[in-house]
């Protein structure tokens, strides 16, 4: 029986939810991370969280073998608020991967931290009012320089959306917001308005017909129209559109190709604010 700090004596935060996940669905986070972020992945001190990984653990498994690429000692633990969740995710345990019962206040070892954190499909169940508890709890643990993904997709992993919080300085900031559709199999006629259905609840609130979240899709639906005409697939025109994007509409983007080519719209924080109204501390702004 391992001994756990605050999660074994106090109660897990949180409650069950639905379970529902599927294989490769959250295949553009590791990516994200793999590419984004790779000096932080070859260099963690502490452990990957992947929080709430559902009915089975297949994101979690996959995870670590795609991020032990990067950093082969790297140790990722799954936590889930579900008992029976977790005793069914047991057989699944491999060396550097176990799974835990707990919740926002992650059970952890004595001394043990926190370099990464995805919550995926977990928040967005949540009362908005819970949300901001529920981070404070999840920073705690973490590593200076260590990383919150919350985010949302559809069942297949097709569309994602996530926040990026950075811990900084002993606090935790939102730095940035990530929109990745999965290129592969995406058609030219695809439309970002699609996004809509996987926004974070605090992008709705501000969804508004010719509001901030409405103003930003028109402008890349056309940009992406635009884009058409200059690429012969879905990847192209997604990068074109991506720069049109930035440089004819003002919204600043992380520019990278190694990001682009990927289908990662990784935006930075001042566009975030406007989109979600959140005023924020810091945050990469790669724009020009
Ligand atoms: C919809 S599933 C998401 C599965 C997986 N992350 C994915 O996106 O495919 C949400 C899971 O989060 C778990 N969960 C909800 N709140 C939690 C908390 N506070 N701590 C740990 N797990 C939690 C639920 O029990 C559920 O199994």
């Amino acid at each position: 029986m391992l001994a756990l700090s605050g999660g074994s004596k106090s109660k897990p935060i949180g409650q069950v939810t639905r379970g529902k996940t599927a294989p490769n669905r959250l295949r553009q986070t590791d990516v994200y991370l793999a590419v984004a972020h790779a000096a932080q992945v070859r260099g963690a001190t502490g452990v990957c969280v992947d929080l709430g990984y559902g009915a089975y653990p297949v994101t979690t498994v996959e995870t670590l073998h795609r991020l032990r690429r990067l950093n082969p000692g790297l140790r990722v633990v799954g936590v889930e608020i579900d008992r029976q969740r977790v005793t069914d995710a047991e057989p699944y345990a491999e060396p550097g991967l176990e799974f835990r019962f707990g919740g926002f206040n992650l059970p952890l070892l004595p001394g043990e931290r926190v370099s990464f954190i995805r919550a995926f499909n977990v928040l967005r169940q949540y009362d908005e009012s819970a949300v901001a508890e529920a981070l404070a709890a999840l920073a705690g643990p973490l590593t200076e320089g260590g990383l919150i993904i919350e985010g949302t997709c559809d069942p297949p992993g097709r569309l994602l959306t996530f926040n990026l919080f950075l811990k900084q300085g002993g606090a935790l900031s939102r730095t940035g917001f990530v929109l990745a559709p999965r290129l592969s199999g995406l058609s030219v006629d695809f439309d970002p308005r699609e996004f809509r259905a996987v926004l974070p609840k605090n992008f709705i609130h501000h969804a508004e017909p010719g509001g901030a979240v409405d103003c930003f899709f028109a402008a890349w639906h056309a940009s992406w129209q635009a884009a058409r005409a200059l690429a012969p697939d879905a990847r192209g025109v997604f990068m074109q559109a991506a720069l049109r994007l930035a440089d004819g509409y003002g919204y600043s983007l992380d520019r990278r190709p190694a990001l682009l080519r990927r289908g990662f719209l990784c935006l930075g924080a001042h566009v975030l604010a406007s989109l979600s109204g959140i005023v924020l501390t810091s945050g990469p702004n790669r724009s020009r």
